[in-house]
């Protein structure tokens, strides 16, 4: 907006104006040294914030925005909860770094929060500052439990950015580190609105699981030590596997003594409507992963969460794991403050009846020439576009969201729908009907 060799009269600006001043300002300062994530520099698309509250954020113009991604799928709390503020300061006051054998009072509620909210007998907690560390331990650990090499992930799954995580990532963020790490099979995904054998889900016998027992079988069950699977699978397409999906994965783990990873970064705290999307199916992983809503974002932190059984085996051998900042205090209050959060405000089931909600309006779309599927659990819901929508009409869709200040992730015809579960039912179809009339509009 403003050349460096010509620096605008501040003072002379209106105050809207010297706010994009500001921000123009800003944004020049920022892109000078820091890149933006997963795009070519030049085709980034800053997302302006200034300020947040619950289910929105403000731009520097002091424009609402419908934060229809809860940032990045992490704000599940709602944004600038004073309680989790608070104990952020606290804990900052009292004790800011702490060595990773270190013993203080927030370290420890968490792991008893954790071991309160977390499915069955998972009670022994690893404490990292990612999803993506969370699931390279629970690889490690696998490997170490079993002293098996090699594990199976789906086909569309992300499970983080480093190298271990994007191995098992069967999404293409994968492909320019190939080959990754040795050993990771892939089976199909329970896709079922677009089934990767052809099959019809009344009469499909979950082909999507036997084939992960077909894979055991022809790579021989000694050499697996872990199935990977997301809860529900998050950015690749929010496929709710069918009712009998996760027990028979169980069923499956059990007979050949292969752990079985819930990888919850995504679908836990609250985001399907139970603390985890396993919930839904009364299945008790031997691992589970999680990051995102454990803080809500409001600082950094990974968890890997195994059964107790299987954690006692490191009573005495040594648990090959580690990092400096291990449970840092910082991160540790502010998933205290936040699981309480959930807990005091009901907000597991709000997710759960706003869910309901959600995806009888996304169905009521059904009769759309746009419309290709719907599939909703809890405040996750996505919406399929149908083929017939081509690239300039999902980029012109795209730019109509933004335009209404809709911040929410499109991903090729896949939009997803994750507010933050502080959401009231009022500003969901608020919501809802924005979105509904861009895609009248564009698709
Ligand atoms: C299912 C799943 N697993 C793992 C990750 C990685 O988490 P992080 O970005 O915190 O490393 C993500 C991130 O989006 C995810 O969705």
């Amino acid at each position: 907006m403003f050349k460096k060799s010509d620096p605008p009269q501040v003072e002379s600006l209106s105050e809207n104006q010297r706010e994009m001043f500001h921000i123009d300002e800003l944004k020049r300062r920022q892109e000078e040294h820091i890149f933006y994530t997963w795009t070519a520099q030049n085709q980034a698309s800053p997302l302006p914030i200034s300020r947040g509250e619950g289910a929105f954020f403000f731009d520097h113009e002091g424009q609402r925005w419908f934060d229809f991604e809860s940032q990045v799928f992490n704000c599940n709390l709602g944004h600038q909860d004073q309680r989790v503020i608070q104990a952020i300061q606290d804990q900052a006051q009292r004790l800011s770094c702490a060595h990773p054998a270190a013993v203080y009072e927030s370290k420890a509620q968490l792991g008893e929060l954790l071991n309160e909210v977390s499915p069955g007998d998972i009670s022994k907690f690893f404490l990292c500052l990612s999803g993506a560390e969370a699931i390279e331990n629970a690889y490690k650990v696998a490997r170490m439990i079993t002293g098996r090499q090699k594990v199976i992930a789906r086909r569309r799954s992300y499970h983080g950015a480093s190298m271990g995580a994007l191995s098992l990532t069967g999404d293409a963020r994968r492909l320019p580190f190939e080959p990754g790490l040795w050993g990771v099979i892939r089976a199909e995904d329970p896709y079922c609105y677009r089934c990767p054998f052809g099959l019809a889900l009344e009469s499909c016998s979950m082909q999507c699981a036997s084939q992960i027992e077909h894979i055991i079988e022809m790579e021989g069950p000694e050499n697996i030590a872990a199935i990977f699977a997301e809860g529900v699978t998050g950015s690749n397409g929010g496929f709710i596997p069918p009712q009998a999906y996760w027990p028979k994965l169980r069923e499956i783990c059990d007979r050949y003594g292969i752990l079985l990873v819930a990888d919850e970064v995504f679908s836990g705290f609250g985001r399907t409507g139970e603390w985890f999307a396993v919930d839904h199916w009364g299945v008790t992983p031997d691992m589970i992963t999680m990051a995102k809503g454990v803080t809500s974002g409001y600082a950094p932190l990974g968890v890997l969460g195994v059964r107790g059984e299987l954690a006692a085996r490191f009573d005495d051998e040594v648990l090959w794991c580690g990092l400096t900042s291990y449970a840092h205090p910082i991160s540790c209050a502010a998933a205290v403050a936040t699981i309480q959060a959930y807990k005091e405000d009901d907000l597991i089931n709000n997710s759960k009846h706003l869910g309901d909600q959600l995806g009888e309006v996304l169905a009521s779309w059904n009769s759309e020439s746009w419309y290709g599927d719907s599939r909703c659990l809890g405040l996750f819901g996505t919406l399929e576009l149908a083929d017939q929508c081509d690239d300039d009409q999902l980029s012109s869709l795209k730019e109509a969201l933004r335009s209404h200040r809709v911040h929410i992730l499109l991903k090729g015809r896949m939009l997803f729908i994750t507010p933050p579960l502080c959401i009231s039912a009022a500003e969901l179809n608020e919501g809802l009907e924005i979105i509904y009339q861009c895609l009248l509009t564009t698709c």
